[in-house]
């Protein structure tokens, strides 16, 4: 009997996921695998939703942005017999194994399957925050930075021009990576992430520094997740994995009236403080959009052509991960349950720049 797989992808998407898919597809083919594309994540593998994935369906799509399968965020713990209704799923369409292409929650799924249930899985680690651990770089932050610093650049001349202060808020959860990387490389003067916060206090000193200073413009990056002490934050709700809707937050816009207002109560500042304006800008899911990067392009299809790999082995259980310049497997166990947090000497390094 032909061997067939299944493969999907949940989560947020992120460019690079269609490279993983073509990989994927390209080496089973090889070995005579039959590749099952699951729509829309687990929603899919939960009712069946599904396309068969051949060489000729997946030519180029390592150049777009998304995924050809969709993604949803459904959580297979939280539905009513969810594990059971996936392996009905595979048994009817005679899956031997799950390719899941995704962050911690998709992974975290994956990984409940194979321990609890013993399906046969291949994690792909996929998010834009860069926070997954076992892995360098997962592929989707290269573009997501590039993104936020090219809007950084632009934001400057407008910034510039009108001698204003900008809060840039990028995305990144509970990880500053994105802030991080897009800032430094755009030179944002001040870098507010969520693994090193900082206070109104400190914000301050720095933006009153630069205005005594007779600079004309600041500009700050903050990181969605970055809780700020003397700045409100409401309910958000959470999605079904339950994380905060940081999307909700307004955290850009509260920090930028918040710096505009203490300043044109300073009266250590000159006159013409009381002109100070401060605006925000929430670059959100353009971060996600468009075509990915070519390290991310090149990144998805080393990590898919890696599971196919270990799908033709039947080497079941792991993800693939980048360590150094190779393409390794890595423990989906820990991948999923430690977070990997910028580290105090990347931030610290970066932090010479603030001025
Ligand atoms: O995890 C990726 C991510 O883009 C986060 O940076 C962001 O907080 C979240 O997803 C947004 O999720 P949604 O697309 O469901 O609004």
């Amino acid at each position: 009997m032909k061997r067939r797989i299944g493969i999907l992808t949940g989560g947020g998407d992120c460019p690079g996921l269609n490279a993983v898919i073509r990989g994927v597809v390209e080496v089973c083919s090889k070995s005579d695998i039959e590749v099952v594309g699951f729509l829309a994540g687990w929603r899919g593998a939960l009712n069946g939703d599904h396309r068969i994935l051949t060489p000729e369906d997946v030519e180029g799509i390592q150049t777009m942005g998304g995924t050809i399968l969709e993604s949803s965020r459904t959580n297979v713990k939280k539905t009513p017999n969810g594990p059971e209704k996936i392996i009905e799923t595979m048994k009817k369409l005679g899956l031997e194994a799950l390719v899941a292409i995704g962050g911690d929650d998709t992974l975290g799924v994956a990984n409940f399957l194979r321990k609890e249930h013993g399906v046969n899985v291949v994690g792909v680690p996929k998010t834009i925050d860069n926070d997954l651990s076992c892995t360098d770089f997962t592929f989707g932050f290269d573009t997501a930075a590039n993104i936020a610093m090219e809007a950084i650049d632009r934001i400057r001349t407008t910034a510039a021009s009108h001698a204003r202060c900008f809060v840039v808020e990028c995305m990144g959860r509970s990880s500053g990576w994105i802030t991080l990387q897009s800032g430094w490389a755009a030179d944002a003067h001040i870098i507010i992430i969520p693994e090193f916060p900082m206070n109104m206090d400190e914000i301050m000193e720095i933006v009153k520094k630069r205005y005594n200073r007779g600079k004309r413009y600041t500009i700050i990056a903050v990181a969605e997740g970055v809780t700020i002490e003397g700045l409100e934050q409401g309910d958000l709700g959470v999605d079904a994995f339950g994380h905060p809707l940081l999307v909700n937050s307004q955290l850009a816009k509260d920090l930028a009236t918040a710096i505009e207002k203490r300043m044109r109560a300073d009266e250590s500042l000159d006159e013409k403080r009381k002109y100070f304006e401060c605006r925000s800008l929430v670059l959100g899911h353009l971060q996600r959009g468009g075509a990915p990067s070519a390290f991310d392009r090149v990144l998805g299809s080393r990590m898919g052509v890696k599971a196919g790999e270990l799908v033709a082995a039947g080497d079941y259980g792991n993800m693939v991960a980048l360590k150094g310049t190779e393409i390794v497997k890595a423990d989906l166990d820990v991948a999923v349950s430690v977070r990997k947090d910028v580290p105090a000497s990347l931030y610290d390094a970066c932090k010479y720049y603030f001025r």
